[in-house]
């Protein structure tokens, strides 16, 4: 398939896929979701791909759902047609996803980022949930995952007032896991999802179920998943190879078996 609006790329076990509508700051339109998903579940069934990194420009990762697409919706339109419904789907990718963050990543585009396994900004980004000032909410995640991210204080004051925080306050707040100089944001995604496409893929996918576990089960249950998951890591020969790598000095050959 032929993208329009989306570029991607492979280092070596990386897929890279960078938004690409620089004249509307990469907002997010249903060209753009559309290619998203074919790609993403492209990448899912590809077994030369171990971890998926996404990013943008460096003025903007992506600047919000395309206001210009939406404007005219109509409830009927929105509800029947289950407008945003589709995101669902790119954030439930099984493969890890790391969202590398330059620029704006406003409204849908910090969304996205939080619907990535982890956000790498640079020190340029600029989070925030503007919906409010356009008459709406956040629609892809903006007021769950950003609360359960940065807690409710925050995530009150970032939606309710709609300003942006910069790279070092999303740091502090947790939503971000580290922040670099632009210039190095790619290096760094890459080398990050490198790694994780080097490790064990079966305990590399049950690992990030585990966590996203903890959002969704109490306590208790989230332990006995992350327990039997733990367990039935066991069986597999990379288990093997790992602790045998370990006890003989060695770095392990994972084999993904
Ligand atoms: C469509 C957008 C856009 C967007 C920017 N553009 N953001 N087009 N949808 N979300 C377009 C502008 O119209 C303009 O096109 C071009 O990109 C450059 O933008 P400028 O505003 O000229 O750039 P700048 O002055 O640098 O300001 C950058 C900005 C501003 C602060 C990011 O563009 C901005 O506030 N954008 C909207 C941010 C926002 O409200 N996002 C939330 C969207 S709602 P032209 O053709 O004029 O040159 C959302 C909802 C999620 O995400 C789901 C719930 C419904």
């Amino acid at each position: 398939m032929d993208y329009e609006t989306i570029l991607v790329e492979k280092r070596d076990e990386v897929g890279v896929i960078t938004l690409n509508r620089p004249k509307a700051l990469n907002a997010l339109n249903s060209v753009l979701l559309k290619e998203l998903r074919h790609i993403l579940s492209s990448f899912s069934v590809d077994d030369s791909i171990g971890a998926i990194v996404i990013t943008g420009s460096e003025k903007a990762f992506a600047a919000g759902a395309d206001i210009k697409e939406m404007q005219g919706l109509d409830f009927v339109d929105a509800y029947v047609g289950d407008f945003l419904g589709g995101w669902d789907e790119v954030a439930a990718t099984r493969k890890p996803v790391i969202a590398a963050v330059s620029g704006f990543a406003l409204g849908g585009g910090c969304e996205l980022a939080m619907m990535c396994d982890f956000i790498i900004a640079s020190d340029t980004a600029k989070f925030g949930q503007p919906e409010i000032t356009l008459g709406v909410i956040p629609g892809m995640g903006g007021s769950q995952r950003l609360t359960r991210a940065v807690g409710k204080a925050k995530a009150m004051d970032l939606v309710l007032t709609g300003r942006m925080m910069d790279a070092a306050e999303a740091e502090r707040a947790g939503l971000v896991s580290r922040i670099v100089p632009a210039a190095n944001l790619m290096d760094e995604a890459v080398e990050a999802a490198t790694r994780i496409a080097s490790l064990s893929r079966a305990s590399v996918l049950m690992a990030k179920e585990s966590v996203n576990r903890s959002f969704e089960v109490p306590l208790s249950e989230g332990l006995r998943y992350e327990r039997r998951s733990f367990q039935s890591l066991f069986a597999t020969a990379d288990q093997k190879e790992g602790m045998a790598a370990f006890v003989e000095k060695r770095k392990p050959a994972f084999r993904n078996r």
